[in-house]
């Protein structure tokens, strides 16, 4: 399953109104600032034409069998420190719970050693998205610190859970 898995830098044309409706679902924005945007067309084209100008982040479009589903966002990236904060989702409820993004974290790893000269990646989650901690720990992300009410995403606050991963970048 998870070999048909492709990352590639977004471009405006693999974006269409269908991914509109990721942002609309609810469960997909729960534990995500998401909820708190206004998605149109054109605000997702000038968010890729943003993140193409800078070179302190990369937005990575998930592919699964040719099919766009969802985001892995590098950014934060210091070039002094080497180290790169990941966010990431995927926006069609069906491919969860497959390893996808257990996998498309291990491949973000890999790519953050070996060609972006990454030393550490991080990455903040709340305290109750389990799906979204296990892929964390399943790729030897480690628990670094808790944050009290630090998010609050409908109407309830949370914990984040800081997780950090350091690659031993010689
Ligand atoms: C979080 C998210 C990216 C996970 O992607 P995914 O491809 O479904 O994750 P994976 O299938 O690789 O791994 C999820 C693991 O969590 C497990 N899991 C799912 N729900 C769970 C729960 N309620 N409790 C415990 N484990 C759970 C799955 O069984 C799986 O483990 P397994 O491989 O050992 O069976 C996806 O759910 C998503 O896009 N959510 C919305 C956006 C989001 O929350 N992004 C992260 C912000 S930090």
């Amino acid at each position: 399953m998870t070999e048909n898995i492709e990352l590639k830098i977004l471009t405006e044309k693999d974006i269409n109104t269908d991914i509109l409706n990721w942002y609309l679902d609810k469960e997909v924005t729960k534990f995500s600032d998401n909820q708190y945007r206004k998605f149109t067309l054109e605000s997702q084209k000038q968010y890729i034409r943003d993140c193409n100008a800078t070179d302190s982040k990369f937005l990575y479009g998930i592919f699964y069998d040719k099919t766009y589903i969802g985001n892995m966002l590098i950014s934060n990236i210091s070039k002094n420190h080497k180290t790169a904060e990941i966010s990431y989702f995927i926006g069609n409820r069906k491919y969860w719970g497959k390893g996808i993004m257990t996998t498309v974290i291990k491949m973000v790893i890999d790519l953050s050693k070996d060609f972006l000269k990454i030393n550490k990646l991080y990455a903040g989650v709340a305290s109750e998205n389990y799906s979204s901690i296990k892929a964390l720990e399943k790729n030897n992300f480690i628990k670094e610190g808790n944050r009290i009410q630090h998010l609050y995403y409908n109407f309830k606050y949370y914990e984040q859970i800081d997780y950090g991963l350091i690659l031993n970048l010689k």
